[in-house]
């Protein structure tokens, strides 16, 4: 049988680049296409993902503009088995007009088309932060009630495929993914555990070690979107995040056993102070680790680099991103990276490292 023709919408971003990685390793693919607004030459690539992009086919395209839709699905050798939806403005903190469009109409405009050209199945990357944000677990059949900007949009993104007409689908909604190529996910932590070993002060975190924050590996994630290419039914709803049921907790301790730091928490009863004048006392904490990291920046001769430790308001609330990620389990999917470990955060600073993206001296 003749191997599935694959389109990536988003293709260049953290999950897109290894989702290329995975398929052209294993050869899965008889073509695959990437259409992305922003072109490889831009992406901060590593070498490992360049190679990979050399066997596929890039489109340059703003997926918002219903008039691009012709020209990223049009192919002179046929149409598309399976597309794979990543395309999604992913910044915290932005407008909701900005996340109607760069959300909600990027997912409309692909799947209207999707449905028209017969598309087998279409795969959508939701986001865990639809459930409700208290300490309980959530499951694919529990409350919706999106606690960040982006995941309303979410939202409304899975419900408008539901009304896409002749649309096969699928939707994951993972929890916090890592891995190589993250910079906005726990890369922002790991940065700031550098800058307090830059700092030499104990590392001091909102709230308490219990706050959820679940995981899933970016590998697992890439595994479960080509698994879910034709296991289940159309409709079908899976959370993804791997067993260790992470905890800011568990990150910390993490984070600083790499940079040989000491952390601490303030705790609910002086988080909740805080809460009252949050934006002061996130612009307060971003400032003071911006500059010793465009400091160490500095020293190690870096000029450019995407990574920052900025951590946006939005995301420092008491909210738990607390999922149960094994209905996918049923469907003959297995997590290969179960547990969030040193060496597996190590693997995201080393990669930078080696691109000169983040500076060596601050690592141990
Ligand atoms: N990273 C996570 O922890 C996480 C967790 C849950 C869900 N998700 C979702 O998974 C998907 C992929 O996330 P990611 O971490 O790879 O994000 P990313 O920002 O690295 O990648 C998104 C890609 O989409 C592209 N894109 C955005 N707007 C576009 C437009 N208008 N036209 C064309 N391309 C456009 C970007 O250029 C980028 O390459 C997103 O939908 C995100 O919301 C991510």
């Amino acid at each position: 049988m003749a191997k599935p023709r694959v389109l990536i919408l988003g293709g260049c971003g953290f999950v897109g680049r290894n989702l290329v990685e995975y398929l052209v390793d294993n050869e899965f693919c008889s073509k695959i296409r990437v259409a992305d607004k922003v072109p490889t030459q831009t992406a901060w690539l590593n070498e490992k993902h360049k190679e990979c992009f050399e066997k596929v086919e890039f489109k340059s395209a703003n997926l918002v503009n219903p008039a691009n839709m012709d020209r990223v699905f049009d192919d002179a050798d046929g149409g598309w088995d399976f597309v794979f939806n990543l395309a999604a403005e992913t910044k915290y903190g932005q407008t909701d007009e900005v996340y109607h469009e760069r959300v909600f109409m990027i997912t409309q405009n692909a799947a209207q088309e999707a449905a028209k050209r017969g598309v087998k199945r279409f795969i959508e990357v939701s986001t865990a932060q639809v459930y409700n944000s208290d300490k309980d677990v959530s499951t694919e059949s529990s409350k919706v009630s999106p606690w960040t900007a982006i995941a309303k949009f979410k939202l409304k993104a899975e419900e408008e495929l539901a009304k896409t007409a002749g649309l096969n689908y699928v939707i994951v909604r993972p929890a916090v993914i890592y891995g190589v190529g993250d910079r906005l996910s726990l890369t922002p932590r790991l940065i700031i555990g550098a800058v307090y070993k830059q700092l030499q002060e104990v590392m001091k975190l909102l709230w308490t070690k219990d706050l959820r924050i679940n995981t899933v590996h970016v590998t697992d994630v890439c595994r479960a979107l080509w698994h879910l290419r034709d296991a289940s039914e159309s409709g079908q709803v899976f959370n993804l995040a791997d067993k260790t049921d992470t905890s800011q907790g568990v990150v910390s301790e993490l984070v600083s056993q790499i940079f040989g730091i000491k952390h601490d928490y303030v705790g609910s009863v002086m988080s909740n102070l805080a809460k009252v004048n949050m934006s002061s006392v996130v612009e307060d904490s971003n400032e003071k680790h911006m500059v010793p990291w465009a400091d160490a920046c500095q020293k190690d001769n870096i000029e450019n680099t995407p990574l920052s430790p900025f951590l946006d308001q939005e995301l420092l609330y008491n909210k738990h991103l607390h999922i149960d990620g094994s209905k996918i389990e049923g469907t003959g999917f297995s997590y290969e990276v179960p547990q969030i470990t040193e060496g597996k955060l190590r693997e995201v600073v080393d990669d930078y490292v080696k691109l000169r993206l983040f500076p060596a001296s601050l690592v141990p």
